[in-house]
């Protein structure tokens, strides 16, 4: 559910024109709905009202001031796995208090950074990190607070590269490391463990794989507590699938019946990490039809915004909606074999910067705009400089107004902070 649709053939964003913000604005543009996000916040916290959860919106998904500033006004805390991130949390007003930090790489200076802002815990993913965090504490003279992330080898049937809990992948620490870990706490003395962690994959669009690895955290948390821990916290990250293609995604309530019951009595604070569940189907990107072509029996629709903007297909395959800003061709055609397919690309010199591959599409005009859907979430946060292209604007709509929430980037940004001499 989100607050685009089409009136009278023309895309609307709550209540303003996309067209307008489009012409006005320049393309590519990323256009988020305020109210959008508003409502899968509001969905989550419904849906997980009965255990008060702490939830914490990953800040990768998109950290534009004006997301987190809205995530802020509705109570929320965040994920984070940067410096960078903490920086920007921080600066959109929002409370270390509720602030987690996860992540396999975390520096000496980052630890740090996070200590002094007094942040809820670290999610630690290896025993090198916990020592830094250790000695780091014990140099400041503070008290570190910490979730152990567990990896508990579950396959979330997503993607093979937003997958992070099977025993292959880089991300936290076995049960059998962590319990080991445990046992040995002493030497960690300037560090309190109140906390288990865990978080499968992203994308996730079944709720089982929750309930087993929370099986396997409770066993574990068990096992802390018997030998003295204090356990306050179980973090079941985020991941909650959206829907890109249509009907493949879980609704909150189902991700909470499979979480909660779980957790019930166990006297846990429940920790949430959603991104892409909150913000991803409330961004889209306009892009200007900039060529089409047609050749060897192709028809390409060439567009002004490239995978440096948008890399998700590119990167992972993955399927986007795509539909003209101004049809009258009604939107639900899109998988409608009547249409003719078209390839849709960017500028880009890479055979990977494509959209779209044989996608049915009405037909469609140079200098014409296209919506791409599901852009929210790893779009503008994953945008890149690739080909000397400054970086989209972005822009947040509510009711019937809309402001510019980041300027597109000019040619001087592409050079600021570099030079030519030796
Ligand atoms: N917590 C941790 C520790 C994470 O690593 C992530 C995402 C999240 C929470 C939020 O996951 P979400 O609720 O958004 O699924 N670039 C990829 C997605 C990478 C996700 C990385 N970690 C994509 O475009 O699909």
């Amino acid at each position: 559910m989100d607050f685009f649709s089409y009136r009278g053939g023309r895309l609307y964003a709550e209540d303003v024109s996309v067209e307008d913000t489009a012409s006005s604005a320049g393309t590519p543009l990323f256009v988020y709905s305020r109210q959008t996000i508003r409502l899968h916040i509001s969905r989550l916290q419904e849906a997980f009202a009965a255990a008060k959860p702490i939830i914490c919106y990953s800040v990768k998904a998109n950290g534009n001031l004006a997301v987190l500033k809205t995530c802020v006004e509705a109570g929320l805390g965040f994920d984070i796995v940067s410096g960078g991130e903490l920086y920007k949390a921080l600066a959109a007003g929002g409370d270390p208090k509720k602030i987690c930090y996860a992540g396999v790489g975390k520096t000496d200076a980052e630890i740090k950074q996070a200590l002094d802002a007094g942040i809820l815990m670290f999610n630690v993913e290896s025993e090198a990190e916990l020592a830094a965090i250790n000695r780091i504490a014990g140099e400041a003279r503070r008290r570190a607070h910490v979730a152990m992330r567990v990896n508990p080898d579950v396959d979330a049937h997503t993607h093979e590269y937003i997958t992070t809990a099977k025993k292959q992948n880089k991300f936290g620490i076995t049960l059998d490391v962590a319990e080991k870990i445990a046992q040995r706490w002493k030497e960690f003395s300037n560090c309190d463990l109140v906390g288990v962690d865990m978080h499968l994959g992203s994308q996730i669009t079944e709720t089982e794989p929750y309930a087993t690895a929370i099986d396997r955290l409770l066993d574990f948390t068990d096992k802390l507590r018997k030998t003295g821990h204090e356990i306050e916290y179980f973090d079941a990250g985020g991941g909650f699938g959206i829907f890109y293609h249509g009907g493949e995604a879980r609704t909150a309530s189902e991700f909470a019946d499979a979480i909660m019951p779980k957790l019930r009595g166990k006297g846990l604070r429940i920790i949430l990490e959603p991104g892409r569940f909150i913000i991803g189907n409330a961004g889209i990107l306009v892009t200007r039809i900039t060529y089409v072509k047609n050749q060897s029996g192709k028809r390409f629709i060439i567009c002004d915004a490239g995978m440096n903007d948008l890399v998700r297909p590119s990167f992972y395959g993955s399927y986007h909606k795509m539909w003209p800003v101004k049809s009258h061709v009604p939107f639900t055609a899109d998988e409608s074999e009547s249409i003719p397919p078209a390839d849709v690309v960017g500028p880009i010199c890479e055979s990977a910067d494509f959209f779209a591959k044989d996608r049915p599409l009405p037909v469609l005009e140079q200098g014409e705009y296209l919506s791409i859907f599901g852009a929210g979430a790893y779009c503008m946060s994953m945008a890149s400089n690739y080909n000397a292209r400054p970086r989209a604007a972005e822009v947040m709509v509510e009711g019937d107004h809309w402001r510019i929430v980041r300027r597109r980037e000019t040619y001087e940004d592409l050079v600021r902070g570099e030079t030519e001499a030796l």
